[in-house]
């Protein structure tokens, strides 16, 4: 059945937008502001922090990139007028940073400006490969202005990820710890700068990690894998972490079993909770991870036809 899902994965972005909608709908609030703000109050009731983010990726032409910016700052009005607890997440390229790094970094500046007005946080997702170096220079320049506000994204499938932890860590301190949410990377990465086995990479997660607790930083810890999960229930009681000093987090309408019983033993969780028209490559990336999407096709097409 592994060639089969596989097959299903290499097509699904030419398949019909409408039937890829079907099994993407789970992992997507809706395609407006009110549909996040619905869905953060229904994460928030049940105790979960959210993080709000637009969809949108990769634009070719810099107006875009305005266009994105406004919509972020008009998110950020609507989200604190609803008292959601929640903060932000965004990624880079959809402001630019493959098109004029100066100008990415300017829209993104105002955003987190905006965020900081309510003294609140926005995290820089960590892109494809070609985007790292850019990604991690734009936040050392937030960082720089705005030391609470600001965190990144670190992928435990990069060979580099823990010297870019260690260079990172000169800008770590005790009142403003280093915040970075760990995962381990979505994008296609070729061998030479990317592990690709399982155990290599949750190896190396549970290293990256541990570095990240043993100097104080705060990781979101965002994984929805069991092993993973247990290996950071250790290091949080190997290194006595306060239960407000580090969260876990995943992505919205992914394992929420697992996601409950971490809030039930009383450590913080946060839900990724991802928005807006541009639903389509998030969507066919999270199909490509999730192992059941090539039965779950074959039963829609079964029940339609
Ligand atoms: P793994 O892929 O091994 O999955 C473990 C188990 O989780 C699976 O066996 C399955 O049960 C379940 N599962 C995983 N994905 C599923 C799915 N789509 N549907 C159903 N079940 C699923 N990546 C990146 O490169 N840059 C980024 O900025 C981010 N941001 C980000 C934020 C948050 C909050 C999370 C949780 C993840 C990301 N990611 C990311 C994605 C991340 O890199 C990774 O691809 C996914 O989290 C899947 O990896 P897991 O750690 O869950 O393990």
């Amino acid at each position: 059945m592994m060639w089969f899902n596989k097959m299903i994965a290499s097509i699904l972005p030419h398949m019909p937008k409408r039937l890829v909608w079907i099994f993407s709908k789970r992992y997507i609030a809706g395609q407006t502001i009110d549909d996040a703000v619905r869905v953060s109050k229904q994460l928030n009731a049940e105790g979960y922090m959210v993080t709000i983010d637009l969809l949108g990726e990769f634009i070719t032409e810099l107006h875009e990139a305005e266009k994105n910016r406004d919509q972020y700052l008009n998110i950020i009005d609507t989200i604190q007028k609803n008292q959601i607890d929640g903060n932000y997440s965004l990624k880079p390229s959809m402001f630019g940073l493959l098109l004029d790094e100066e100008a990415c970094y300017r829209n993104i500046r105002e955003i987190v400006a905006k965020a900081v007005s309510y003294n609140n946080f926005v995290r820089i997702d960590m892109e494809d490969s070609s985007c790292v170096d850019r990604e991690i220079k734009l936040f050392r320049r937030l960082k720089e202005e705005f030391p609470k506000n600001v965190g990144l994204v670190l992928q435990a499938y990069m060979r580099r990820t823990l010297d870019d932890l260690k260079n990172l860590s000169e800008l770590n301190s005790k009142d403003n710890p280093l915040n970075f949410r760990l995962c381990k990377g979505i994008y296609v990465e070729p061998e030479e700068i990317a592990y690709k086995d399982y155990d290599e990479i949750n190896r190396h997660y549970l290293e990256d990690l541990e570095f990240i607790l043993k100097n104080g930083m705060y990781p979101g810890i965002a994984t929805h894998d069991i092993p993973l999960i247990e290996g950071a229930y250790r290091l949080l009681e190997k290194y006595k972490v306060p239960k407000d000093r580090y969260e876990f987090q995943m992505l919205y309408g992914v394992t929420p079993g697992l996601r409950k019983s971490i809030i039930e033993k009383g450590h913080r969780l946060r839900v990724y909770v991802p928005f807006g028209e541009d639903w389509f490559p998030y969507s066919t990336r999270r199909l490509k991870e999730n192992p059941k999407v090539a039965s779950d096709i074959m039963k829609a097409l079964f029940i339609r036809g």
